[in-house]
């Protein structure tokens, strides 16, 4: 049987179009509720209460809980002058969150409040090689841009923006202490191996991870 080439454009065009529809279909946007900016312990409770742990129940984190967490690490307090819940040096607001669920890797916007999927399915293993990463239900990668650092020295990128990570995580902390979560943040990443499945570009590093979710 032989096909005419207007035939074959058309089978190519069907093929295509049916793989978009896949992607589309697959990569979705979730719409995070509004933060809640007036719940949880205050302040010097949270502090006597910030904690690591290191044994997590399964139980999924509600989408209010993960809005309401990841405005607390990375979100804007100032929207109007695009400030956020962080300092960052110079401002440079380097970093990108990477939030990998059960169902698959999102990346936090903060402008837009939402989701956005980077891919679908379970790559919670590949967060970390200590047990309890593969199960809870949510782990944290902070990605670091170090192009946005511009012009600064070296040696300045590489005091400056871990720097800037550890207060993101600090703010996870403590909004998981204030709320009763457990977390923990980790430096034990297989930075190659996530580097690959993030498709990050030389200047991009992973910086730290960090796991949350109810404590068994
Ligand atoms: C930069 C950094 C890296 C860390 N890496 C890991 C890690 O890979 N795995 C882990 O279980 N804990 C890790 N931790 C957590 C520390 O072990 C923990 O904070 C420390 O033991 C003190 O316990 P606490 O947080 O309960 O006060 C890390 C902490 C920091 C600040």
């Amino acid at each position: 049987m032989t096909f005419s080439s207007s035939q074959i454009k058309v089978f190519f065009l069907i093929l295509l179009c049916g793989f978009s529809f896949i992607t589309a279909q697959e990569l979705k946007v979730i719409q995070l509720p509004q933060p809640q900016t007036e719940t949880g312990k205050p302040l010097m409770q949270a502090l006597k209460l910030r904690q690591s742990t290191r044994s997590f129940d399964v139980k999924k984190i509600p989408v209010q809980e993960l809005s309401n967490l990841l405005w607390a690490a990375y979100g804007f307090n100032r929207p109007e002058a695009g400030r956020r819940t962080v300092p960052s040096a110079m401002n440079w607001q380097e970093y990108t969150i990477y939030v990998v669920l059960e169902e698959g890797i999102y990346v936090y916007d903060a402008k837009s409040n939402c989701l956005s999927q980077y891919a679908s399915g379970d790559f919670r293993s590949q967060c970390g090689a200590q047990d309890f990463v593969k199960t809870a239900p949510l782990n944290l990668l902070y990605v670091a841009d170090f192009s946005k650092a511009g012009k600064a020295s070296e040696d300045d990128k590489k005091l400056y923006i871990p720097a800037d990570c550890g207060f993101i995580a600090q703010n996870v902390y403590l909004y998981c202490a204030s709320q009763g979560l457990g977390v923990v943040v980790r430096g034990m990443v297989d930075r190659t191996k996530l580097a690959e499945t993030l498709k990050l570009k030389p200047e991009q590093k992973v910086i730290l991870s960090q796991t949350v979710g109810y404590s068994k």
